[in-house]
């Protein structure tokens, strides 16, 4: 059964985004990263939000530019949106959380699916159906932008360690 994994790069003090979702303070640390090149093979399908999909890339201006993991992973992907674009190959669209979560994991089969965005991922997680977090984390602080997880006034999440940056959640 394919599990739910929040994975994300992400500045010292947890933002995944710059303010208006400028991503290019990670452009400068691109590269080979050995937890990520683990990763990838074991990611069966992302489960996208809207602002993610279409917003700034850290490749931006090169051939990786709008592709996952700059082109190092390919598959289904399910993007979360109350406003459906035109068709785009490979992309589901789709306008409910609970439908999303149920095929992604079905497609998934018995790999991650990767949630991309906070809006999402924190939904997944009140939802019930977030079952581990990585963060990625950079060495920059950027004071502004995206938070990993928002939620203003909410109750402390617990987290299981399974390895550095790797946790379980609940
Ligand atoms: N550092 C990293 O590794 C990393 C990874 C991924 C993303 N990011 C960045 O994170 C930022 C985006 O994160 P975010 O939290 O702002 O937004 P997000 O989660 O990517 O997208 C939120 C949007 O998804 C749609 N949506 C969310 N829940 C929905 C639901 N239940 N039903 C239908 N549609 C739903 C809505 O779009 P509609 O208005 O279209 O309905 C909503 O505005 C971007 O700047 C992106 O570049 C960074």
């Amino acid at each position: 059964m394919a599990k739910l994994l929040y994975a994300f790069s992400c500045s010292v003090d947890g933002f995944i985004a710059g303010p208006g979702g400028d991503m290019s303070w990670l452009t400068p640390h691109l590269g080979p990263d050995p937890l990520v090149d683990e990763l990838i093979p074991r990611i069966g399908a992302l489960l996208v939000g809207r602002r993610t999909f279409g917003g700034d890339d850290p490749h931006r201006g090169t051939e990786a530019a709008g592709k996952p993991f700059g082109g190092g992973w390919e598959g289904p992907q399910f993007v979360l949106t109350h406003h459906a674009p035109e068709p785009v190959p490979g992309i589901t669209f789709v306008d409910d959380l609970a439908d999303a979560v149920t095929a992604a994991k079905e497609a998934a089969g018995d790999k991650y699916v990767n949630v991309l965005g906070a809006d999402v991922a924190r939904q997944c997680l009140e939802a019930g159906v977030l079952d581990e977090i990585l963060a990625l984390p950079v060495p920059v602080l950027l004071g502004d932008g995206v938070r990993m997880f928002d939620r203003p006034g909410g109750d402390p999440v617990g987290l299981e360690p399974l390895r550095p940056n790797w946790y379980r959640v609940g």
